[in-house]
């Protein structure tokens, strides 16, 4: 039931929308092969022509690059083949000038192994930094073998402790042995990420998208993880640091800070399935985090112990992940981020859809109507807007630059050398889940390297070969484009923001595997957004499933809105729907 417009909270943070840059990949403006911050810079109007509010900004500080960024060792300075402070001031007021915000990345799980507090950390027991960091002494077994702390898993691949010779302990690393944890239990860590949190708002940056962050209170007691995957000694400890003890408390400190700038923020929180948990830290009235990253809709297609096996999902396991946090934030006055893509996910056509290359655009076009017509703040993601692909099938392991997917292929390699079956499925697998397919250069142009740099450039990362068709160039032209699509629907969004921002939110035809089907109302202002998920032609009855006197048809997947009016308005009976076509009517409440 819509609530009364008096329960409303609005914010500008829930009408906005935002779009993602990851900087190694968007645009190289000196020709080293790498992407950089002049490189944003230049393109901030083909950003806000899409119709986005605000840019967030991935990790672009200093960085020994293991993780891409997300291992930092100055949060302080910029990487240098990024640019400077200086460039990112520029950023700033780019985004300023044109209306739009800028969004920080804030990494404080962990920082890397080549920052100044780990280095200090590591060298002796006494210092001043060994508390900074989780530290703790070997366990032995009845062999009087050494043995890590506890059994839990990194997630990129074996043991997350790593054995320090120098002062003979343990230090943990939830990610690369090159990420040590910080220690949030030790209030100077607290007060640092405090200073490096008002550093970037004076320095004008709106907000920040916070890495991991229920990670960053742990059990302390740091108890062995319950055995589910029986084949390895690592198992996954979430329960034990996802969304752990402190983990309000801390985030009420960052909280403070930002609701005294009235900063924009979003917090990543994998494992986290339990509603109510998550509306402890985005409730209205908590002033902790606006919204959080969940992952229910992206671990979809994982296999059961390991992203990297094949797994399968059904249309309606999607469906009742949405409805379950759209009605439940909609209910409970907390608030969703809405995300298909981002720079850890595959493509979403190609995770979401099994579209043919030939329904590329179609099914482009209807993953942003489904997505960014709930409730929530939508967030596009670099190359999403064209419609960017997988990695092509045909690529050699050579193509693949990220440390979680190559981990898990050598350690492949070193455990099952000749079970070329394995080998071949798991390839399988990272052409369809590798963080690598989110991050092959933005198509700008049809020219060489597409684009994206120098033509005689070698970049850090092939070019998707698909550019000389999908780039960014031929889409600005195009009218029909995936590009101009997006636009549209975030414009959409933000006409009848009534609606689609503050509406309730109704799943359709709740157990139709091939249609993907919502209304929402704000008090008796009601639309259905409809959405053909096949490659077929589908009859579809609106009567049938409770929708009646179709008022308008305000976006249509196949064309202008004009032109399809008679086919949804005219006299009752069935709709046929196009391949991936999706429709956007008011309708009667
Ligand atoms: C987050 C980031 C991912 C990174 C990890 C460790 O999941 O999105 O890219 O590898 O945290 O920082
Ligand atoms: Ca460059």
């Amino acid at each position: 039931m819509p609530k009364p417009s008096s329960q409303i909270h609005r914010a500008w943070w829930k009408e906005s929308s935002v779009y993602q840059i990851w900087p190694a990949s968007f645009k190289d403006s000196n020709d080293d092969g790498i992407g950089d911050i002049p490189g944003i810079v230049s393109k901030l109007d083909y950003i806000k022509n899409l119709g986005v509010d605000i840019v967030w900004l991935c990790p672009s500080y200093k960085s020994p690059q293991v993780d891409m960024g997300y291992d930092i060792s100055d949060y302080y300075s910029i990487a240098e083949e990024y640019g400077t402070v200086a460039d990112v001031e520029k950023l700033i007021q780019g985004c300023h000038e044109r209306g739009m915000k800028l969004l920080m990345d804030l990494v404080v799980n962990h920082t890397s192994d080549q920052h100044e507090w780990f280095k200090q950390s590591r060298r002796s027991k006494d210092n001043e930094y060994r508390n900074w960091y989780v530290w703790k002494p070997a366990r032995y077994d009845e062999q009087g073998n050494r043995q890590p702390p506890n059994n839990w898993v990194s997630h990129f691949q074996g043991s997350a402790w790593q054995w320090d010779e120098h002062t003979q302990e343990y230090y943990l690393h939830l990610y690369a042995t090159e990420q040590p944890d910080l220690n949030w239990e030790h209030p100077p860590v607290r007060q640092a990420v405090h200073e490096i949190v008002r550093f970037w708002l004076d320095k004008g940056a709106d907000g920040f998208r916070m890495d991991v962050i229920n990670f960053i209170s742990k059990d302390q007691r740091f108890p062995d993880a319950p055995v589910q995957d029986p084949r390895t000694p690592w198992q996954w400890g979430d329960k034990y640091y996802a969304n752990g003890p402190r983990l309000h408390e801390y985030l009420q400190g960052i909280g403070q800070i930002l609701t005294e700038y009235d900063a924009f923020s979003v917090g990543e929180m994998p494992f986290v399935k339990d509603t109510n948990e998550v509306l402890r830290a985005v409730r209205f009235d908590r002033h902790e985090i606006n919204m959080i990253f969940n992952f229910e809709h992206v671990d979809i297609d994982h296999g059961p112990y390991d992203k990297f096996e094949p797994g399968s999902w059904k249309l309606t396991d999607l469906k009742s992940f949405f409805e379950t946090w759209q009605k439940f934030m909609y209910e409970n006055d907390g608030w969703n981020a809405l995300y298909w893509e981002n720079h850890d996910q595959p493509r979403s056509i190609d995770r979401f859809t099994n579209a043919k290359e030939e329904y590329r655009t179609a099914a482009g076009k209807m993953l942003a109507t489904v997505l960014a017509l709930q409730s929530g703040t939508p967030f596009v993601y670099q190359g999403q807007e064209l419609g960017m692909r997988n990695v092509p099938v045909d690529w050699d392991m050579s193509e693949y630059k990220d440390i979680d997917c190559l981990n898990h292929w050598h350690r492949l390699l070193a455990h099952k050398p000749d079970d070329t079956e394995a080998h071949k499925i798991a390839r399988q697998e990272y052409q369809k889940k590798s963080r690598d397919n989110g991050r092959t250069p933005v198509q700008w142009s049809a020219a060489p390297n597409g684009g994206f740099t120098g033509p005689n450039v070698k970049p850090w990362m092939s070019v998707n070969p698909d550019f000389e068709r999908v780039n960014a160039e031929a889409q600005v032209q195009d009218p029909q484009s995936t590009y101009h699509y997006w636009s549209s629907v975030l414009g959409l969004r933000k006409k009848y923001h009534d609606i689609f921002v503050y509406g309730d939110y109704e799943l359709v035809d709740r157990a139709n595997e091939e249609i993907f089907a919502y209304t929402r109302q704000y008090e008796n202002h009601k639309a259905l957004v409809l959405a053909n998920w096949t490659e077929k032609t589908l009859e579809w009855d609106p009567a049938a499933n409770g929708i009646q006197g179709v008022q308008d048809v305000v976006l249509n997947t196949y064309g202008s809105a004009a032109s399809t009016q008679e086919r949804f308005t005219g006299g009752g009976g069935q709709w046929s729907l196009r391949p991936y076509e999706a429709v956007v009517a008011l309708v009667q409440a």
